[in-house]
């Protein structure tokens, strides 16, 4: 067929990245608006595999809201100070490893394994994250597949935690490191919430295991030494690297994630001083279920 009469989405290719979810996406140009149907192939792509790794040129925020939008609905995320200038919708994330010591605490955090914004009542269905500029070295961010996560937990484990709710908030005592502080107004609109621990998707009806080293304080109706040996439990089970993809950056890459079934964590072993910033923006969710 002649170049020219080929569709936006005859030249789209999804290329599964191999380990049992993710796949690349190659052919798509995001400096122009996609049409109806490849829209519908990239959410077939997003729900069929969890992770997609976009290349590309780096996008301006607007080209970033709107290449966002195709998952889903955009919506700003909660701390002000990370929120683009004129567009509330995208944020800049600064995970630099500062000389002086003032590197952003979210940076810090993102080394332990997470799923964004579970400390909402509606956290975001999905994550979009933009490299501008990357180490030389360093800072690959992993994936854990939490539908295969559950699958394969013991029946035992199961029984414990079908049925669950966990207390979620914007910290607890169990996170290693403590959270960038919040503004009057920002603490107002987080208040402690409560999800199901196996969530199911609700576009693909399967069941997760939902959890967040950084927010999950602790199973509702537990005592808390109980509570702690299972959530102990369950994250030395998903610490296991047949559930995990590890995403090596290259300036331009977009990586749009899927938070109701993965969860994701970065190394923070890249050199200091060596700028790492990123476009990142979140799509709006539903109650979990
Ligand atoms: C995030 C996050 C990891 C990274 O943006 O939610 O966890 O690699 N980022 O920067
Ligand atoms: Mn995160």
């Amino acid at each position: 067929m002649p170049d020219t009469v080929m569709s936006q989405a005859d030249r789209l290719r999804v290329i599964p990245l191999g380990g049992g979810f993710g796949a690349r996406i190659e052919g798509l140009d995001r400096s122009v608006p996609a049409d109806e149907a490849t829209r519908a192939a990239l959410m077939r792509a997003f729900l069929d595999h969890q992770l997609l790794v976009v290349p590309g040129a780096p996008m301006t925020p607007a080209q970033m809201r709107d290449f966002s939008a195709i998952f889903g609905e955009v919506v700003p995320q909660v701390l002000r100070y990370k929120r683009v200038g004129d567009m509330p919708e995208v944020s800049r994330m600064e995970s630099t490893l500062k000389l002086d010591g003032t590197t952003d605490k979210t940076a810090i955090r993102a080394e332990d394994w997470h799923t964004d914004d579970s400390y909402m009542a509606i956290p975001a269905r999905g994550t979009v994250l933009h490299a501008h500029e990357i180490p030389s070295r360093g800072g690959v961010t992993w994936f854990c597949d939490m539908y295969g996560v559950y699958a394969a937990l013991p029946d035992a484990i199961k029984r414990r935690i079908d049925g669950r709710m966990a207390v979620h908030g914007y910290d607890t005592p169990r996170a290693r490191n403590r959270p960038s502080p919040r503004t009057a107004q920002e603490i107002a609109e987080t208040p402690d919430v409560l999800h199901p621990l196996v969530r199911t998707h609700p576009q693909t009806g399967r069941k997760a295991l939902y959890v967040n080293a950084n927010r999950l304080d602790r199973i509702e109706g537990m005592e808390r030494a109980e509570s702690d040996s299972l959530l102990d439990e369950l994250y030395a089970f998903a610490k296991q690297p047949r559930f995990h993809h590890g995403h090596r950056w290259t300036v331009g890459d977009a990586v749009v994630w899927d938070n109701r079934c993965l969860m994701h964590r970065v190394d923070v072993d890249y050199p200091p001083g060596e700028p790492r910033i990123m476009l990142r923006t979140l799509l709006r969710g539903e109650k979990p279920a």
